[in-house]
């Protein structure tokens, strides 16, 4: 029973994923781009399912970055139809599993249909509280650092502000900071994801594509992150 009660706690509360290599995988298949970017957003489906069936509370995937606009625009055209599509078609299948809906990202330069239905979305699952599903698209580590001091700026704060005064600002405030974070494909970076956020979160990367990525991936990453041990600069236990 101790022996359970620990392992217990070694679940992520908020784990955070980088979805990457959906190009790639198109290519050894010679497919199109946007074609694994369809296989991405596919894939997932079935991930909130799972993520949420192991007890994790929070649940954050890049989808888009502040820099992934300066992609060819047919693509970027491309992943906007297909978000505006994934969120009309699985909205009913994600409230369902008792899930809600949140964006994270800038607001600008979003379609604004798609702006429309993301801002749906987020009311029509807004009474969900088995698991925070987090689309994070047009989000950037250092916009929403920048934002959130222009914003505390024109609140006229008193010095000196504290983090706390600052995290008050950011897009998503009421989130704890990601305890885990996966990225796929086989590039090691953080590539300007939960910049502030990710000060102690532990990281897994593996060189599957996102497409790719599945069930046993995905306890392959948790069985590693249950491994760790977080100090948080503190004196081992
Ligand atoms: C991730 O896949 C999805 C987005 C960044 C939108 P990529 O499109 O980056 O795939 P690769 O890295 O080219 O394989
Ligand atoms: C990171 O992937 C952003 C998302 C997954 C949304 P990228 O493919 O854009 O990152 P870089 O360019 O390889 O660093
Ligand atoms: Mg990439």
């Amino acid at each position: 029973m101790a022996e359970e009660k620990k392992l217990e706690k070694k679940v992520p509360t908020h784990l955070a994923i980088i979805l990457d290599g959906n190009g790639r995988w198109a290519k050894k298949r010679n497919l199109p781009r946007l074609m694994g970017h369809r296989a991405g957003l596919r894939k997932l489906e079935n991930m909130v399912r799972l993520v949420k069936a192991r007890g994790i509370r929070y649940f954050s995937v890049y989808a888009f970055s502040t820099e992934n606009w300066n992609r060819p625009a047919m693509e970027v055209t491309g992943l906007m139809s297909l978000f505006r599509y994934y969120i009309r078609k699985k909205v009913d299948e994600v409230k369902a599993e008792g899930a809600r809906i949140r964006f994270c990202g800038r607001k600008d330069k979003l379609p604004e249909d798609l702006l429309k239905q993301m801002r749906w979305a987020e009311d029509y699952t807004k009474d969900q509280n088995i698991l925070d599903f987090i689309l994070c698209i047009n989000y950037g580590g250092r916009a929403e650092i920048l934002d959130a001091v222009n914003s505390l700026i024109a609140s006229k704060p008193q010095a000196p502000v504290t983090e706390e005064d600052l995290r008050k600002y950011f897009y998503l405030p009421d989130v704890p900071d990601p305890d885990l974070i996966i990225r796929t494909s086989g590039e090691l970076r953080l590539s300007n994801f939960w910049l502030w956020e990710s000060a102690y979160s532990e990281y897994y990367f593996t060189d599957i594509h996102w497409p790719d990525f599945d069930e046993n991936e995905l306890d392959k990453a948790l069985e590693n992150y249950a491994g760790r041990e977080r100090r948080y600069g503190g004196l081992k236990n």
